[in-house]
């Protein structure tokens, strides 16, 4: 079978890689794919966003299935295109896919599925942002409603830092003309669980850990993620399925209820608060960087659970088992991320890092430029080291991180760090 993966970033190289994998699979294809990915899957050029082009592609090529990695396209229907044409997608179909789009149409849903959340109230317009920003309690939350890029929340220490906030949303427009919401903020450590879903069951994948701020120490403005983990001490099998049934599992059946199943990833971004398990988000995918950290990792066949996951109760009876190793991603970005990026510069040492044992590179914004490889967006490069235990895998992933360099490189330094101390000491 082929597999065409839709998407270009560390992500879908990691989805290229584990689906080569599989038993089924004769060939990988990417579109558009990056500079890492086209050394080991032949790549299309065509717009992730035009689902025309994806089902011309996917027709063309005879895919027996397509995995889409990125919201965008989810949101904009293309697993409803492909399958409409009689091409096997994994992912949501853009109704299911709302609840990424939209963040009021999640909470509207966690509130009927009687899953937990941070209390929120919506801002429609400026009037209502000043009326509601007065009486808040601070530090609190503002939310862009839409798709965002992991950039449209803001944390607000102040009633003027609220204020400022809703300046950015209603007169700014930096995100468009969207609704907002003002949430509670919630104090605690982040988890992201996610679940491959058939539109009845629910099949939890490891969870993993992810570093939202550009600094050390969280600190520093939210980027789209500059290192993860897997797994996460504290997190057994038993506590992962304790927590997919408070949040997962009842979210997937008010959906059914509803008449639009969800089927693909479900991806949870909790908050783990003394006061037990929020949900921060829903994602309609793998997360990026965390499925970096979770899918080498993964020993049962991708390719198979995602083609369960189509069909109702396709899930019944499948397992998706892990290696009992430990993953580290670190992500090293390209000068001025997350404001700006910088694009062109040559990247060296990535042959010598790969070679490491236990290390695995993925690429994210890379380009080639004649013989040279070379940064192209803000996020360039993803390194996962894996090891028997979390001092191991750090270790081999600083060891090739260190090894790689370009202008400007930025990288944390503290990735796992937590997860070291707790388990090894
Ligand atoms: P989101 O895109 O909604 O996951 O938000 C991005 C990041 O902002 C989260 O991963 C958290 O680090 C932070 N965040 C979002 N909502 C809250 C909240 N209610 N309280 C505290 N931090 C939050
Ligand atoms: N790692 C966060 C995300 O994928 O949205």
């Amino acid at each position: 079978m082929k597999v065409l993966v839709v998407g270009g970033g560390g992500r879908e190289h990691a989805i290229v890689r584990t689906a080569a994998r599989a038993a089924s699979v004769q060939e990988v294809i990417c579109a558009p794919g990056n500079a890492g990915i086209a050394e080991e899957a032949r790549c299309l050029d065509l717009d992730p966003h035009d689902a025309g082009e994806i089902v011309h592609a996917a027709t063309a090529e005879s895919a027996g299935l397509v995995i889409v990695g990125p919201e965008a396209p989810l949101v904009e229907g293309a697993v409803d295109a492909l399958e409409a044409e009689g091409i096997p997608a994994f992912g949501p179909g853009a109704e299911a896919a709302r609840l990424e789009g939209s963040k009021l149409h999640a909470k509207e849903l966690m509130a009927e599925a009687g899953v937990p959340t941070a209390s929120h109230v919506v801002l429609r317009s400026r009037r209502e942002a000043i009326e509601h920003i007065s009486c808040a309690s601070y530090p609190a939350v503002l939310k862009a409603d839409g798709l965002a890029a992991g950039k449209g929340v803001i944390i607000c220490a102040t009633e003027a830092d609220a204020r400022d906030a809703a300046a950015v949303f209603f007169e700014e427009r930096r995100f468009g003309d969207t609704e907002v919401v003002l949430e509670e903020f919630l104090e605690g450590e982040e988890l992201s669980l996610l679940a491959l879903c058939d539109g009845e069951n629910v099949l939890p994948l490891a969870p993993a850990q992810d570093y939202k701020r550009i600094g050390d120490g969280d600190e520093g403005p939210n980027t789209g993620g500059m290192g993860s983990y897997s797994p996460v001490p504290g997190f057994d099998p038993d506590e992962v399925e304790r927590l997919t049934d408070q949040v997962h599992r009842p979210v997937v059946a008010a959906m059914a209820g509803r008449g639009t199943p969800y089927r693909g990833v479900l991806y949870a971004g909790l908050m783990l608060t003394p006061d037990g398990v929020r949900v921060l988000e829903f994602n309609c995918r793998f997360g990026d960087p965390e499925t970096q950290a979770v899918l080498p990792r993964l020993r049962s066949d991708l390719v198979e659970l995602c083609l369960a996951s189509r069909q109702p109760g396709g899930l019944a009876g499948t397992e998706a088992r892990f290696e009992d190793d430990w993953a580290v991603t670190i992500v090293l970005a390209s000068a001025g991320y997350p404001a700006s990026s910088s694009k062109g510069d040559e990247i060296t040492g990535l042959d010598r890092a790969a070679a490491i044992e236990g290390v695995e590179v993925f690429h994210a914004g890379t380009a080639r430029s004649g013989d040279a490889i070379v940064t192209a967006g803000g996020r360039v490069l993803n390194v996962t080291g894996i090891g028997a235990d979390p001092a191991e895998a750090r270790q081999r992933a600083y060891d090739a991180a260190d090894l790689i360099d370009f202008e400007g490189k930025q990288m944390r330094s503290d990735i796992a760090a937590r997860a070291v101390e707790r388990v090894v000491g």
